[in-house]
């Protein structure tokens, strides 16, 4: 079988401080309805975060570290420290997803001093019933509240960093939103991304047939769960594929391992059907890009989502 190409090291790094979640939003690929957890919940020790930045600061390249995984990071005691301690490095960016349902005082005085990069809010809409029947248990007001106590006070400080982006999911219910949303969104955020809606277990993202290439997560993106197992990628939610348990078992040495390395080998033979999760899987689509401006915006159309960046001056 033809080998894989050479590959570098993880340019991302997915550091799932915790699975758990204040919320259960139907859809949620891991505490949506109707979805059974095969991984206990809880939280990644204080060791076990420590060595693995330790490693990708020894790194010589620019890695993007992610703290989240399957769970709310706000929810993770020491998401904070995870930030500031990840940042140490020049070369390491730090950003997180967030349901911004938890946000208090204190998280939003970090986000601006701990250095960290970017947060993205998931905010499905401004459709008070549609938000609050997707994301259950969730309340809009509190959330736009996150968001705005956070512009606010980057603003007030006149710094840039953490960029803040914003997710939604389209529903069906907001196929007609997006416009309205993202010119509602403009004053608070430095962009907005519409994310197509899958339902849970679902892994195809593109709504046209595309030839097939061999996916670009095996070769940048490296999940870690809470409790040190390591999955295939993303979108192993279940930890089903294991490629390798962290730390007894280095980042690099997972990385390199027979078990990613034989998946490599798959895709780079064009066998990507024989693999359980692949086979169902379009997220290779993730890569394909087009660009344009659009209303004083960069928009970025890929297969899953349309990103629109807005331009902003420093400070403001
Ligand atoms: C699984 S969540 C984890 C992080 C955090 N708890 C949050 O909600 O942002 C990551 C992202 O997946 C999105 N998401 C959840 N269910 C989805 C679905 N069925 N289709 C597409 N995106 C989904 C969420 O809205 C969120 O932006
Ligand atoms: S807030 Fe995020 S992790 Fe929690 S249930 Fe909703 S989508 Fe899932």
């Amino acid at each position: 079988m033809e080998s894989p190409r050479a590959v570098l090291l993880p340019q991302f790094v997915m550091l799932e401080l915790t699975n758990a979640c204040d919320l259960a939003c139907r859809q949620c690929p891991y505490h949506g309805e109707g979805v059974v957890k095969r991984r206990p919940i809880g939280v990644m020790s204080e060791p076990m975060w420590q060595a693995a930045i330790a490693e990708i600061h020894s790194w010589d390249r620019d890695v993007v570290l992610q703290p989240w995984g399957m769970g709310e990071p706000i929810m993770a005691p020491s998401l904070w420290q995870v930030v500031a301690a990840a940042k140490r490095s020049s070369r390491v960016e730090v950003g997180f997803y967030s349901n911004g349902n938890q946000w208090r005082g204190p998280d939003v005085e970090a986000a601006l001093t701990s250095g960290l990069d970017w947060v993205t809010f998931s905010i499905d809409g401004i459709r008070r019933e549609v938000f609050e029947h997707y994301r259950v248990g969730a309340s809009l007001d509190r959330v736009l509240g996150s968001l705005k106590a956070l512009a606010t006070a980057r603003r007030a400080s006149r710094k840039t960093k953490p960029e803040i982006r914003i997710n939604m999911v389209q529903y069906p219910e907001l196929h007609d939103h997006a416009d309205e949303f993202v010119a509602a969104m403009r004053e608070y955020a430095d962009s907005v991304m519409v994310s197509r809606y899958r339902k849970a277990g679902d892994r195809r993202f593109s709504p046209i047939a595309l030839p097939r290439i061999p996916c670009h997560q095996l070769e940048t993106i490296m999940a870690i769960g809470w409790d040190g197992r390591v999955g295939q990628c993303c979108e192993d939610q279940q930890g089903e594929v294991l490629v390798g348990w962290f730390p007894r078992q280095s980042l690099r040495d997972i990385w390199y391992g027979e078990p990613m390395q034989r998946l490599r080998r798959f895709h780079a033979a064009g066998r990507w059907s024989e693999l359980p999760l692949c086979a169902e899987c379009d997220a290779w689509t993730g890569s394909l890009e087009r660009v344009s401006e659009r209303n004083g915006m960069r928009v970025r159309e890929r297969t899953a989502t349309t990103v629109y960046e807005f331009q902003k001056e420093a400070g403001a």
